[in-house]
């Protein structure tokens, strides 16, 4: 008993005491708003199996961002849902694409206001609902798919993206983003690299978002669930290749992942509190089973207690405006 006297409790006795001693903070800065944009749509549509979040029309994107901006918030992550879908997702590459003119319609509105980034993914836009390209045999082509990726990066960046998130998993993305971008002269475009992706479950209701029509999974190129060592070959590799931000998908279930990402990079660490999860919080909430802002609030801080620098979460809009809430509070009282 080297301390018989250590009493921890002191520092839990009230409100004041405990937030002065909080080890993790909250702040909207830190946080980014996965936002989905649908062609041709004039309203937004609700997506089922995520409440209170919708497709917006490029119209309403754009209201979404600007909302966003008021409230302080670090960034926004563009998702793009085609009209049209096709083998080698043109809709990615155009400069006429949603995706990108939603890029650019957003940079327009808000400039430097937050960070705009964008998927840099061809799932959403090919008609098999793969990150890339097929081969003959019906595999992900990796080679042939990098090359898309370059050109989709470059639309991108012309487009007016601040930062691309490259979430495809292929092996050597970074590395061939990085080049094609330099090689076009967008040398500050930046890149936030989904490092360590896993193939899981709780991406469900993305799916449904971005009306995927994929039919088999993702396991030939996203991390096996069951792995932890390989997140450090995966993060080291995207390093090296130039990764300015580096991730760790999903959150809640690989807090370990996300502890060891962070113990190792020299860059910042992003987690992405995924549609699952988001899901998972609300469907136990409207059974009156969680009290929903503690839940999520707790879950947020978690993420940033693991590791996290900056988190995505569905959840970004209503944690700033409790945030700033309770600041409001705490500075009045
Ligand atoms: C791929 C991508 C996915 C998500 C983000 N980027 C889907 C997938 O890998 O199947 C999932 C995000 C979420 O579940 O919230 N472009």
């Amino acid at each position: 008993m080297p301390f018989p006297h250590d009493r921890p409790r002191r520092l839990r006795a009230n409100a004041a005491m405990r937030r002065l001693v909080a080890e993790t903070r909250l702040d909207p800065a830190d946080l980014v708003l996965p936002l989905f944009v649908k062609e041709g749509a004039s309203e937004p549509t609700p997506i089922a199996s995520m409440p209170g979040v919708v497709q917006h029309s490029p119209a309403g994107l754009v209201a979404a961002v600007r909302e966003a901006v008021d409230l302080g918030l670090g960034g926004v992550m563009l998702f793009g849902i085609p009209a049209l879908r096709d083998a080698r997702g043109t809709g990615a590459t155009d400069p006429d694409g949603v995706l990108n003119r939603a890029i650019g319609e957003v940079r327009a509105e808000v400039g430097d206001g937050l960070v705009v980034m964008a998927d840099l993914c061809l799932d959403e836009f090919t008609d098999h609902g793969h990150c890339g390209l097929l081969d003959a045999a019906g595999e992900v082509d990796n080679d042939a798919t990098l090359a898309r990726y370059q050109e989709m990066a470059v639309a991108q960046a012309a487009a007016g993206a601040h930062v691309l998130g490259l979430s495809g998993m292929m092996d050597g993305q970074v590395g061939a983003v990085r080049d094609a971008l330099d090689a076009a002269g967008y040398t500050g475009t930046a890149i936030l690299a989904y490092a360590a992706k896993y193939a899981s479950a709780f991406y469900g209701p993305f799916r449904d978002a971005v009306e995927s029509p994929l039919t088999g999974n993702r396991r030939a190129y996203q991390m096996d669930p069951a792995n932890r060592r390989e997140a450090a070959r995966e993060t080291e590799l995207d390093l090296f290749e130039g990764a300015d931000i580096v991730m760790v998908k999903p959150a809640m279930a690989y807090l370990d992942v996300l502890a060891d990402v962070a113990a190792i990079s020299p860059v910042p660490v992003a987690a992405y509190q995924v549609s699952g999860e988001f899901a998972m919080i609300e469907a136990a909430a409207a059974n009156g089973w969680i009290d929903r802002r503690a839940a999520i609030t707790e879950s947020v801080l978690s993420i940033k207690r693991a590791g996290a620098d900056i988190v995505l979460t569905y959840a970004a809009v209503e944690l700033a405006r409790w945030l700033l809430e309770e600041h409001a509070v705490g500075s009045a009282g």
